[in-house]
């Protein structure tokens, strides 16, 4: 019954195929300018523009959750329904649906998913006068994480640890390639943000503290992303948040922010720049507040900010319910109608507004009609629009072939997968227990996380709050299957108790103690006590005090306070590694892979040390507390071997080294390359990094690098406490700092 359904299902869809490809394929002569894929993109754009009527434009500017596709045409999931579909692409012109964390087919599937898109775009072809392509979006934070037979990768927390670009441009590579096979081609991803504050929910979407590092794995996971890889439509990332989301001043998700102008431009905004170069197509609007006005309604960032100084040319999308929110939540517009004229005249040209197309599209021409928003700012956005869409080659290839979506998505890349693990996987402490022997008699593993896939896998994973309790569970190694692959010969005793795992211990070799937290994002996820727990932390303290070796092996989104668990012999970081993190984490703990992970954040010694980061600036007076002081800083990360570096010299870009690999087993050494200022206009971190080195070298190999930079990464935001001055890059002295060693450059 059940295949016959799909058989039948099967067909239809590529009937659907065949049907838009002839609709769309041919250039007859007579065809419109628009529809005719030989012409250039801005004479398309200009002919269907022109072609349009205002309710058609206002349609394109609406974002719709699928939700109101299907089920109740609410909330509820079910089938698609011509009647919910009516109203959102026929009635309301709708030009873009999306996917929320968890806004899956009834059934979770790649095929589902692809049938599903593919029947959106025939309504929305067949009942649109002009046939203009619907883009569906969803959040592929992790892999196509909204998929249960997906490859979950590390979230990005765990990448950035990797300092390795070319594997975030090859996941990103994957990840497109798994969300266009289901017919999907934006993804709100990768996060932009940096990361400031332990005690925030999206803490673990984010790859780095540090401005150059995080734009520049963002801007490789862009280049990923937006590559074409095979003859479906591209697909466009995202750069979210724009901007200045990530350190709201009490830490909780989406309460206000106060940042000056100069710590926005000098270390917020950065990041995005990187994406911009790299070429991404749209950003997300920050939800938030900063500096007592929501983003959603300053003309300063998505104006000038974001189009004027930074050069973004792409679509601005609001965030989920965000033109809405400037009523409920920010109280700065009386009512609906007020609000979207205030958003769209701030900037943004699309709105994700998830539950009442008709609502906005009427309010929104009520806006034109009255003169609250003008028909000039209606067209700029519709073009950026339509831009978009003729980039993506959607009015060619609309469809995708949904027998061909369980194949490309289901398991895909797992070895990559475990490889982006066990690269971000970082050594934080080793007294020489790691590695652990491969001819070990017995290990016991222990903590509440080792056998644990939700929590390993994490928030948006499924759903935005991590797989749902009684759902299907991703196929995910987790740390005690990897444990057990890894030594098959071994007794790899699983005590989920302390009392076991204690009695356990009397005849084991050593201990692992895997420590998580629970799965979550945003709002639910922020804590006021980034720490592990007491219960946590006693669990370590009980198998420690029976005189075993004690490796504790950390599964979380942020860098914990550890307290008495700093003890441990040996301490290792794997964030949320993933569908494949328990293999990758096993490689690094019985030295299959020499661990090259580094800190892409500071990780505090107690919870006050909020919010945290190396580039903090100086001026404190003196105190112990008042220093940079983390119980691990941002750039650390041990390795089986060691390195040293030698022979620095600096010019102004460009600076040189040699890495030699002292030790005894091959090795990537990551060397972050900083510039220290000594003095400077405005205040300066000790240093900044600027740039990075991943050699690989054998025992006894020495290699020369050469690490070069653009100057205008040293660019500050000069002027009194206003910010009123340019960014620019002082003229003047600098160092460049690689290990202990520094060499002077000039840059005139
Ligand atoms: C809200 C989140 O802030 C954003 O990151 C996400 O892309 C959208 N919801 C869509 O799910």
């Amino acid at each position: 019954m059940f295949s016959r359904r799909r058989a039948l299902f099967g067909v239809l869809s590529a009937t659907v195929l065949i049907t838009s490809l002839s609709q769309a394929g041919g250039q007859a002569s007579g065809l419109e300018t628009y529809r005719d894929a030989s012409a250039p993109v801005d004479r398309r754009v200009d002919d269907l523009l022109r072609r349009m009527t205002l309710e058609e434009k206002a349609g394109q500017m609406t974002q719709i959750r699928v939700g109101k596709l299907r089920g109740d045409c609410q909330y509820a999931n079910g089938p698609l329904r011509d009647d919910c579909m009516k109203t959102v692409l026929q009635d309301a012109h709708v030009g873009s649906i999306l996917s929320g964390g968890g806004d899956f087919p009834v059934e979770n599937t790649p095929r589902a998913w692809a049938e599903t898109t593919n029947a959106i775009q025939k309504f929305a072809l067949d009942h649109g006068r002009l046939k203009i392509p619907v883009l569906y979006g969803a959040d592929g934070v992790h892999g196509h994480s909204n998929v249960v037979s997906a490859t979950m990768f590390p979230h990005q927390i765990g990448l950035g640890a990797t300092w390795d670009p070319a594997l975030l441009e090859q996941l990103g590579q994957s990840t497109s390639r798994a969300m266009r096979a289901t017919g999907v081609f934006w993804n709100f991803a990768p996060v932009s943000d940096v990361a400031r504050d332990t005690r925030w929910g999206r803490y673990y979407e984010t790859y780095s503290e540090d401005p150059y590092l995080a734009g520049t794995l963002a801007a490789a996971n862009v280049r990923g992303q937006q590559s074409h890889v095979d003859d479906t439509a591209q697909l466009t990332a995202t750069a979210k948040h724009f901007a200045g989301y990530s350190q709201p001043l009490n830490g909780h998700d989406r309460s206000p922010a106060q940042l000056p102008v100069r710590l926005l431009q000098d270390t917020f905004l950065p990041s995005f720049q990187a994406q911009f170069d790299a070429g991404v197509r749209t950003v997300m609007i920050n939800s938030g507040a900063v500096n007592g006005v929501p983003v959603h309604a300053s003309r300063f960032m998505p104006q000038t900010e974001l189009r004027e100084r930074m050069g973004f040319k792409g679509v601005a999308v609001s965030d989920w319910q965000d033109m809405r929110y400037l009523v409920d939540r920010y109280h700065v517009a009386p009512d609906y109608r007020a609000a979207i004229a205030l958003s769209v005249n701030a900037g943004v040209d699309m709105a994700m507004e998830p539950s009442n197309a008709g609502e906005f599209t009427s309010l929104l021409l009520e806006n034109v009609r009255s003169g609250a928003v003008s028909r000039g700012r209606i067209d700029q956005a519709v073009r950026r629009i339509l831009r978009l869409k003729f980039d993506l080659g959607l009015f060619e290839k609309p469809f995708v072939d949904p027998s061909k979506a369980n194949a490309i998505v289901d398991g895909a890349d797992r070895a990559l997968a475990r490889s982006a693990a066990s690269e971000g996987t970082v050594l934080l402490k080793n007294d020489g227990v790691l590695p652990l022997s491969s001819g070990v008699r017995k290990l016991v593993v222990t903590g509440e996380t080792a056998d644990d896939a939700r929590r390993q896998l994490g928030g948006w994973t499924v759903e935005w709050q991590g797989v749902p309790d009684g759902y299907p569970i991703p196929p995910t190694a987790t740390v005690l299957q990897g444990i057990r692959e890894a030594v098959p010969a071994a007794s790899v005793v699983h005590a989920p108790t302390v009392p076991l795992a204690v009695a356990e211990a009397a005849s084991a070799d050593a201990v692992i103690v895997v420590l998580g937290e629970k799965p979550g994002a945003e709002g639910p996820a922020d804590t006021e006590n980034p720490a592990l727990t007491v219960e946590q932390q006693a669990w370590v303290d009980a198998v420690r005090a029976t005189g075993k070796p004690v490796v504790v092996v950390l599964l979380t989104g942020r860098p914990q306070v550890l307290g008495s668990v700093l003890g441990a012999n040996a301490l290792v970081a794997g964030w949320l590694p993933g569908s494949e993190g328990g293999r990758g984490i096993a490689d690094v703990l019985f030295g299959a892979v020499n661990p090259s992970g580094r800190l892409p954040v500071s990780w505090p010694k107690v919870v006050g040390d909020q919010p945290m980061s190396y580039d903090q600036l100086p001026g404190a007076n003196g105190g112990p507390s008042s220093k940079y002081d983390p119980a691990f800083a941002f750039g650390h990360g041990l390795s089986y071997t060691t390195f040293a570096t030698s022979g620095l010299s600096a010019s102004a870009g460009t600076v040189r080294f040699s890495v030699a690999n002292t030790g005894s087993r091959a090795g990537t050494f990551i060397a972050p390359v900083y510039v220290h200022q000594p003095v400077s206009p405005v205040l300066a971190p000790e240093n900044r990094l600027v740039g990075f080195a991943r050699v690989t070298l054998a025992p006894g190999e020495k290699r020369d690098v050469s690490v070069t930079f653009d100057l205008r990464q040293l660019a500050v935001t000069v002027g009194d406490v206003d910010a009123s001055g340019k960014r620019e890059v002082p003229r003047g002295s600098y160092e460049a700092v690689v290990g202990d060693a520094r060499a002077g450059f000039v840059v005139r």
